[in-house]
């Protein structure tokens, strides 16, 4: 579609270690549309925030990557260092799991945010993205944001200073947001409490979203489309309700099985057997198969391609034809 704020064709990413390649993301192709919020989902390790950093060029060195990458039809695999510092922080801002990683500790919260602010648009005075700094940490729910503004980020609890992250990732109004695990390292409450305010932020500033998490039950309630990810490769891809009610791919509905209580459904929990393969030497075939209830001889000889099931809805599964789930089939 032509429409696509985010076109990713083909992505693949490739670390290259003293004990061979890994392959960390594979044949990658997905689109973001404005104002759209796409969760990525999948156990640790299956090469979420690879992807991700890789269309953000933050990448380490030892990496190959492949593949094409459009935002707002420029390439971004390929343009300027310098064109793509002015995309990124503007246009892509990134929220991580771990604030403290991505704040600087010796700058007040507020001196940051007018930092983040200036370095895009140097002709906002200090003075007005001060302003501006305590009405986005206003917005995000820092209670007192004018003193919380001139404190440091050690002085925030874990919950504060995500919001402050947030605070400083929509500074400019970015057009996609890409949250990484953005409530991981909080505690359950607080995880809620955050991901209702990222939703607030995201509907109020209109921003499309990349929310990525292992977690599959955050996603129920706050996004438009899911994509499962399963060593290196898309598993599954569709709408709130096609991967929930009408999953067509084993990964899928065994992650399913393994989350409590999805929309008030209740099931037994089921957690996946097995781990998730080694991705410098992943098993031939299927990479799901050691662990999947549905695998045939195919599947250890062929990767499954990917398959249109309906509107937006695709699976990647040698047995895709014959599967309809079960799960969320209740009346
Ligand atoms: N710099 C690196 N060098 C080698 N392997 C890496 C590097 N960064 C990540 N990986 C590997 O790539 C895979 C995907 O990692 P990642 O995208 O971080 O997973 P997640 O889905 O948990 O975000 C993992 O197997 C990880 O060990
Ligand atoms: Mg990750």
């Amino acid at each position: 579609m032509s429409d696509a704020l985010l076109t990713v064709d083909h992505l693949n990413v490739g670390f290259a270690t003293k004990a061979g390649v890994v392959q960390a993301a594979t044949d990658i192709s997905f689109e973001i549309h404005p104002g759209e919020v796409l969760a990525v989902v999948g156990e640790s390790g299956s090469g979420k925030s690879v992807t991700a950093l890789a269309l953000m060029r933050l990448h380490p060195g030892n990496t190959i990557v492949t593949g094409d990458v459009r935002f707002e039809g420029r390439d971004l695999l390929n343009m300027s260092d310098r064109d793509m510092r002015a995309i990124r922080g503007n246009d892509i801002a990134m929220i991580f799991q771990d604030p403290m990683t991505a704040m600087n500790p010796v700058f007040s919260v507020g001196d940051q945010i007018v930092e983040t602010i200036r370095v895009h648009d140097s002709s906002v005075s200090k003075q007005d993205a001060w302003t501006k700094s305590v009405d986005l940490l206003k917005l995000v729910g820092v209670p007192e944001p004018k003193q919380r503004a001139s404190q440091y980020p050690h002085e925030y609890s874990g919950g504060m200073r995500q919001r402050a992250m947030i605070a400083m990732a929509i500074a400019n109004d970015p057009k996609l947001l890409i949250a990484d695990e953005p409530t991981t390292a909080l505690d359950v409450t607080v995880q809620a409490q955050v991901m209702e305010v990222l939703h607030e932020v995201q509907a109020e500033t209109g921003s499309a979203m990349m929310l990525i998490t292992h977690d599959l039950g955050l996603v129920a309630g706050s996004a438009d489309r899911v994509q499962v990810m399963y060593a290196s490769r898309l598993m599954e891809t569709g709408t709130i309700d096609q991967i929930f009610y009408e999953s067509r791919n084993p990964y899928t509905m065994a992650l399913l099985d393994s989350i409590p209580d999805v929309d008030g459904l209740k099931h037994e929990l089921h957690p996946i057997p097995g781990n998730p393969p080694s991705l410098l030497n992943p098993p031939s075939g299927c990479a799901f198969r050691p662990r999947c209830s549905f695998a045939t001889d195919v599947c250890s000889t062929e990767v499954p391609s990917r398959v249109k099931v309906g509107d937006q809805h695709e699976s990647r599964c040698a047995r895709t034809d014959e599967l309809q789930t079960s799960v969320g089939v209740s009346s």
